[in-house]
């Protein structure tokens, strides 16, 4: 633990060094490939995992394998993915994850149980009084998590549950249910596996702010009141033109100090198109950050980038103009940025 606590001035001094000297090389041999760089750190590697790209794509798959221990599923968890009709569940896709990351000796995050987005038009659309709604979640809940029992190690009970000042986000579960559906959730996961940890987790929370100091506030209410809560997932979706939190490390801290994990859960860091080398020396800034954060926190237990090439990433899809957010090209050519998560991890050996 000493040595993840000072490798601060360490990974500073280095780090424009590493980050300007990026080798171009593909990983070549097993130690050169980012678990490895990770092992021993204590902090996982993680990535986001589009299952058509790893049906298909051999490439993809491989990298997968190769770079990660830890995975992600990037759509198949979700209610409208694993719930699509009310009480059949689809667990075909999500169970070839586990399957795959199985053989490949990765841990898996599961994401996400309850959240605004992504569900089916059956929960949204029908009228169904609160008391069914709670039913409804807690089915939902309990019937999804005891299906990963011993094989998802960690869950995103809650995701994005705050606005950005600090309030709690209209959705239909509070409309219906009250604030209290948070605690509810975790208690029903917590039932259902008993040794799974259990996150929030959300976006624009990784530096020190009004949504983060939300979060900070319901943790330590949550924990006083003896609710299973046990991590706090910062998902990290940044941008080189807006700057990076300088107060990560203080945030991920704080959090420390209440006895509960962190993990960055969703790092990518987007820009405004066209790439030019300025602003990949950023990004990989921007990823190695974070990753700083983590490895000095005493309990930051993993990093998880949202997808890794950009062959696949989410990003220019959802935002205009912007893109080139992983740390590898649609060509699979590692960037700087892959190569400072390398140097970061390596640092802090
Ligand atoms: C995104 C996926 O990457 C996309 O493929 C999908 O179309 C929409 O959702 N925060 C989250 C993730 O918690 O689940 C989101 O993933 C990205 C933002």
């Amino acid at each position: 633990m000493a040595t993840r606590r000072n490798v601060l001035a360490v990974v500073a001094l280095a780090l424009a060094t590493a980050v300007s000297s990026a080798a171009p090389a593909v990983a070549g041999s097993d130690n050169d490939t980012l678990r490895a760089a990770a092992r021993g750190s204590g902090v996982r590697i993680g990535t986001a995992v589009d299952m058509n790209a790893l049906a298909n794509d051999a490439e993809y798959r491989a990298l997968v394998a190769a770079q990660f221990d830890s995975v992600t599923a990037e759509n198949v968890m979700k209610w409208e993915a694993i719930e699509p009709q009310q009480g059949q569940y689809d667990w075909a896709p999500a169970d070839r994850l586990v399957d795959f990351a199985k053989a490949n000796g990765q841990v898996v995050r599961g994401h996400t149980l309850v959240w605004h987005n992504q569900n089916p038009s059956w929960l949204t659309e029908d009228a169904f009084t609160p008391a069914q709604l709670r039913q409804i979640l807690r089915d939902h809940i309990k019937t999804q998590v005891r299906h990963f029992k011993g094989k998802v190690y960690q869950w995103d009970v809650v995701n994005e549950v705050f606005n950005e000042d600090g309030t709690l986000r209209d959705t239909i579960w509070l409309r219906n249910l009250g604030p209290g559906y948070i605690a509810d959730a975790f208690r029903w996961a917590h039932e259902a596996d008993p040794k799974a940890k259990l996150y929030l987790n959300d976006y624009n929370n990784e530096g020190i702010n009004a949504k983060s100091d939300a979060y900070y506030a319901l943790t330590k209410q949550l924990r006083s009141q003896g609710v299973p809560i046990h991590g706090y997932g910062m998902q990290g979706h940044l941008g080189v033109q807006y700057g990076f939190p300088g107060s990560v490390f203080d945030n991920v801290r704080r959090f420390d100090a209440l006895g509960v994990q962190t993990a960055f859960t969703e790092v990518d860091v987007r820009m405004i198109l066209p790439v030019d080398a300025t602003k990949e020396q950023a990004q990989g800034y921007g990823f190695s950050t974070l990753l700083q954060a983590c490895l000095l926190a005493r309990h930051c237990v993993s990093y998880t980038v949202w997808g890794f090439t950009d062959r696949y990433s989410w990003v220019p899809g959802v935002f205009d103009g912007q893109g080139s957010a992983t740390p590898y090209t649609e060509a699979l050519e590692p960037k700087p940025a892959r190569e400072a998560i390398f140097h970061t991890f390596q640092l802090a050996r």
